[in-house]
């Protein structure tokens, strides 16, 4: 592929969101809208990728595009349309001349296999200027395709500017365009400015590369859902239904079982492993990897997991930013939070509540427990009601327990505190104090029994 470098227009206002995020942060599928474009463009080894921004001080687009290597940001010194965008990026790239590629930083769901063979044609056929064009079912708030009786593209008119009849026209222009550099300066330079919106129309490129007699290319994109552009929260949810079904579908061609794929909801980096059985109502966000074999239940909502061979996650379990090693098992209602870690066959239990700590291979908390900023070794067994007291109203502090310790149900480790290998600590203590290995620590007051006292009471 000759040189080639993308243009992404990322500075408009966003108006019909109605969002308190820029359009483009506005998030699918776990990223945002932008993150699509940005990766195709990568994709196709477009060099330098350029992105618009809007002329703000506080600028939430370019405090995220820090998290890119190698994007060059160009700001529009005021939101007047796609060609004076468009104006500003070209005037930044000083003498190059190969193919510039422009992306619209609200159309997330174009397929790299489809711009591949855009550009493919634009090489081949030695044109000029080239625009993905599709037949939507509903075209309304897209800009028309025009051609003239034998076919051939003559401009593309914005609905707004549209007669009637040109508004009956399905065949959309999709925001996809590849040109010839050293055109396509002369060609911004000489846009009008519309006098019912007041903006230069990229679009208009179009009518001047026809006057120009220049060679154009109408490349007709078939599936009109790989170009629906974001403009509404409407919008925004029908490209989530797309992109959910093409994930599932890749997924299952890629061996994982969905008991129902029509009610899962996966991010788009998610990643899971063959054989492994999602269950209806589960939700894998963010940075998720499953491993292979899995089991998720019904109503588990994972955040930045990792997740490894074998694990059984069972109903309703909310898990955030922590690690299951193979053949864990958590839930049902379980709840991690960050930097957790169960280990290899570990077991976590109903309601147990785990922060900063870590259970060793094969250690088990089934019930009831809270355990923050702690370190649990391998195949110790934590009873029921147990809580780590980590918090002292001013710090956290650590509670260490060693391997194969017994901790009874209903114990309270008020840290820093620590538990050597092989401990039993008795039902109901409160332990304050550092226990050591294979001792039995109880710190609970003695029972009294009084002798017919309730009787005598009546
Ligand atoms: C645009 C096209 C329309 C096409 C549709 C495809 C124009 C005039 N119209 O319409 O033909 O059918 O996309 O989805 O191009 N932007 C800037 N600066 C501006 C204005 C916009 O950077 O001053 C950026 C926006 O952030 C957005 C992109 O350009 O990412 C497209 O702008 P938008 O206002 O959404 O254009 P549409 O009305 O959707
Ligand atoms: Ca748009």
């Amino acid at each position: 592929m000759p040189e080639i470098t993308a243009i992404i227009l990322a500075a408009g206002e966003g108006k019909r969101m109605l969002s308190t995020l820029p359009k483009v942060l506005c998030p699918l599928a776990g990223k945002p809208l932008i993150d699509y474009c940005l990766s195709l463009a990568s994709r196709i080894g477009a060099r330098p990728i350029t992105v618009v921004t809007a002329d703000k001080k506080e600028n939430p687009v370019e405090e995220h595009l820090k998290n890119f290597l190698k994007i060059k940001i160009v700001r529009q010194k005021r939101p007047a349309g796609t060609g004076h965008a468009a104006l500003a990026a070209v005037q930044s790239l000083n003498g190059f001349h190969g193919t510039v590629l422009i992306l619209y930083g609200d159309d997330p769901l174009l397929k790299p296999a489809t711009l591949k063979n855009f550009l493919a044609k634009f090489q081949e056929t030695g044109a000029t200027l080239g625009f993905i064009t599709t037949r939507m079912k509903n075209p309304s708030g897209y800009g028309r395709v025009v051609r003239d009786s034998s076919g051939e593209v003559l401009r593309i008119v914005e609905e707004k500017e549209a007669t009637g009849e040109e508004k009956n026209i399905h065949e959309i222009n999709t925001g996809i365009y590849a040109v010839r550099a050293d055109w396509l300066l002369t060609a911004l330079k000489n846009l009008k400015k519309h006098p019912v919106t007041g903006e230069y129309y990229l679009t208009d490129i179009v009518d001047q590369a026809v006057r120009d007699n220049q060679k154009l290319l109408g490349y007709m994109g078939e599936d009109e859902e790989e170009f629906l552009g974001i403009n509404s929260k409407k919008q925004l949810a029908q490209a989530q239904a797309v992109l959910q079904e093409r994930l599932i579908d890749e997924w299952m061609e890629k061996g994982v079982v969905f008991l129902d794929p029509r009610h899962v909801w996966l991010d788009a980096d998610v990643k899971i492993g063959a054989e492994s059985v999602i269950h209806p109502n589960v939700f894998l966000r963010g940075k998720t990897s499953v491993g292979k074999n899995c089991v998720i239940e019904c109503g588990a909502v994972l955040t930045d997991m990792t997740v490894g061979d074998g694990v059984h996650i069972k109903p309703y379990c909310v898990l955030e930013g922590s690690v299951l090693e193979d053949e864990a098992a958590v839930g049902p209602f379980a709840r991690l939070r960050p930097g957790s870690r169960v280990g290899k066959k570990g077991r976590v239990g109903n309601f147990v509540e785990m922060k900063k700590a870590s259970l060793g291979p094969g250690a088990k908390a089934n019930h009831l427990s809270y355990l923050g900023d702690a370190e649990i070794g391998a195949e110790t067994n934590i009873g029921c009601g147990t809580i780590t007291c980590n918090y002292d109203g001013v710090k956290k502090h650590l509670t260490k327990i060693g391997k194969k310790v017994f901790v009874g149900s209903d114990v309270q480790f008020v840290a820093p505190v620590r538990i050597g290998d092989g401990a039993t600590i008795g039902a109901g203590s409160t332990i304050t104090e550092d226990v050591p290995a294979n001792a039995l620590a109880i710190a609970r007051s003695r029972q009294v029994n009084k002798p017919g006292w309730a009787k005598k009471k009546k």
